[in-house]
């Protein structure tokens, strides 16, 4: 899933903007809630989950830690620096606190499910600790704080989806939106701590999905993301049994909603992204053309290290079925992970070669972080030097980006369908959106505006974005 620990100045224009419509939930005579991100889609996708049960609850959203009764931050634990920044940003907030000794802070998310109640004796300022399935509880636990108790809850569920939750969207640009469709992960990625901090993988009702999805259009959303940690295992069937639904299934029931909804997804697993998948894919113009399917390691030896459960072979297999199914056009995203325990540089090279192979668009790549309590952190040693992981991440980047390019330069005098996000950051006389493939197109503004879909030539390109105009 991608990560969004960093904020592009795109994200921060966002954020300016809904820095405004949050203040302006902010009523008279009711509790302040102030809630910072960290993490994946999926955790931004709770803080909205988050925001609505305690809205119901009389709290009110602020932008401004300062004028806050209650601060969340609803962390990470992937990485040991994702730690790190909220364990930083925290200190932040003990000089508020000081000032403002009532006010409540609290920690949501992955972190708090790792580290429960040693973050209440590491970090004093927290008030509350609450895991992924915790939310409904958060009154509760601020109740108990108001009685001069710190107050957590943990506890993970085998059936919590939130799916009778509409969450509110905070730091929308009101055109598109995540939708998550199950929770936790049954994977046992040796490196990962998502199973530890967020459960068994459960899937979301059907009914409850496509009633989101309608809702948003009727709001005037014109995409939406399906999430979760691993989408091509979404089951659900219903009560009776009568009515079994896949995740093929699902994605053509979105794209049924209205061909005016883009659909996305995110992530798509390599050992079980099916052909039926690839085909609902190709049958619907709305379904975007853009699959992030993490490798991980181009190396068998590694991924089996890893326990990915799949192996070159296999992948190499999945992305030559993509290109069979939608050709040269689909865009493909990575994950991909340097200097895993034991990775000599043969098997380091084998994940440059397959980057080659595959022509990424783009990717999210990572130095090993040992994670506490993993099954790599239990039984392998962390043996690669900082520095090596390091340098092969630079490869692997330096790669990346000549990849990107090359993909890039494929669209130029190409004419893309873009759904316009909002203004570019740089100036407002210049529209910016998503291409199917999920790549920014920046054009000029003409009589164009947000929501809309426009024909785009793209005449220019970087690394990171396309350029064009008009051709409506
Ligand atoms: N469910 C998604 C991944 C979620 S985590 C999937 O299976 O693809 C997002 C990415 O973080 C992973 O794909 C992996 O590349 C990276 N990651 C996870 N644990 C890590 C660790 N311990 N060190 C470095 N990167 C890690
Ligand atoms: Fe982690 Fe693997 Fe699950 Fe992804 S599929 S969340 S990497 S355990
Ligand atoms: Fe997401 Fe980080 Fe948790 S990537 S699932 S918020 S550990």
């Amino acid at each position: 899933m991608k990560s969004l620990e960093i904020l592009t100045d795109e994200d921060k224009q966002t954020l300016e903007v809904a820095r405004i419509s949050l203040d302006e939930q902010g009523k008279e005579g009711k509790k302040k809630l102030y809630i910072e991100s960290y993490g994946c889609q999926m955790n931004f996708s709770d803080s909205e989950i988050v925001t609505s049960i305690l809205q119901e609850n009389g709290y009110a959203t602020t932008s401004l830690a300062a004028e806050a009764d209650v601060i969340l931050l609803n962390t990470c634990a992937i990485r040991e620096n994702a730690e790190q920044k909220v364990r930083h940003r925290l200190t932040q907030f003990t000089h508020l606190k000081k000032k403002k000794p009532q006010m409540v802070v609290g920690v949501l998310g992955c972190m708090a499910e790792r580290l429960k109640t040693k973050f209440l004796e590491e970090e004093k300022i927290v008030d509350v600790v609450a895991g992924p399935d915790a939310y409904r509880d958060l009154p509760n636990l601020f109740n108990e704080v108001d009685e001069g108790q710190k107050a957590i809850n943990v506890f993970l569920s085998r059936d919590e989806t939130y799916a009778d939750i509409t969450p509110v969207r905070l730091h929308s640009n009101g055109v598109t939106a995540f939708v998550s469709i199950m929770r936790g992960c049954d994977n046992m990625c040796s490196f990962c701590v998502v199973p530890y901090t967020r459960g068994r993988e459960r899937s979301r009702d059907v009914y409850s999905i496509l009633k989101e999805c309608q809702d948003l259009l009727n709001e005037g959303f014109r995409e939406v993301t399906l999430l979760g940690q691993n989408v091509d295992s979404y089951k659900w069937e219903s009560e009776d049994g009568s009515e079994k639904v896949n995740f093929a299934q699902l994605l053509e029931r979105v794209a049924l909603v209205s061909p005016e909804l883009r659909v996305r997804f995110s992530t798509s697993h390599p050992k079980d992204i099916t052909d039926e998948v690839l085909y609902t894919m190709k049958k619907y113009e709305n379904i975007c053309k853009y699959i992030h399917l993490p490798a991980q390691s181009g190396n068998s030896r590694i991924l089996k290290l890893m326990n990915r459960t799949y192996d070159r072979d296999w992948y190499i297999n999945r992305i030559d079925a993509i290109r069979e199914i939608l050709g040269e056009e689909c865009a493909i995203s990575q994950d991909l992970i340097t200097g895993f325990c034991t990775e000599t540089e043969e098997e380091h090279q084998d994940t440059l070669s397959l980057m080659e192979y595959v022509k990424y668009d783009y990717g999210y790549m990572f130095a090993y972080s040992e994670r506490p309590g993993t099954p790599a952190a239990k039984k392998l040693e962390d043996d690669i030097p900082e520095d090596v992981k390091l340098r092969r991440l630079n490869e692997v980047i330096a790669v990346q980006r000549r990849l990107s390019l090359a993909r890039n330069e494929m669209a130029i005098g190409q004419v893309h369908k873009v759904l316009v996000e909002g203004f570019s950051k740089r100036s407002e006389d210049f529209l910016c959106g998503r291409n199917d493939q999920n790549k920014m197109v920046i054009f000029p503004k003409e009589n164009y505006k947000k929501g809309e879909y426009v024909q785009v030539l793209v005449t220019e390109c970087t690394s990171g974005t396309l350029l064009g105009k008009a051709v409506n």
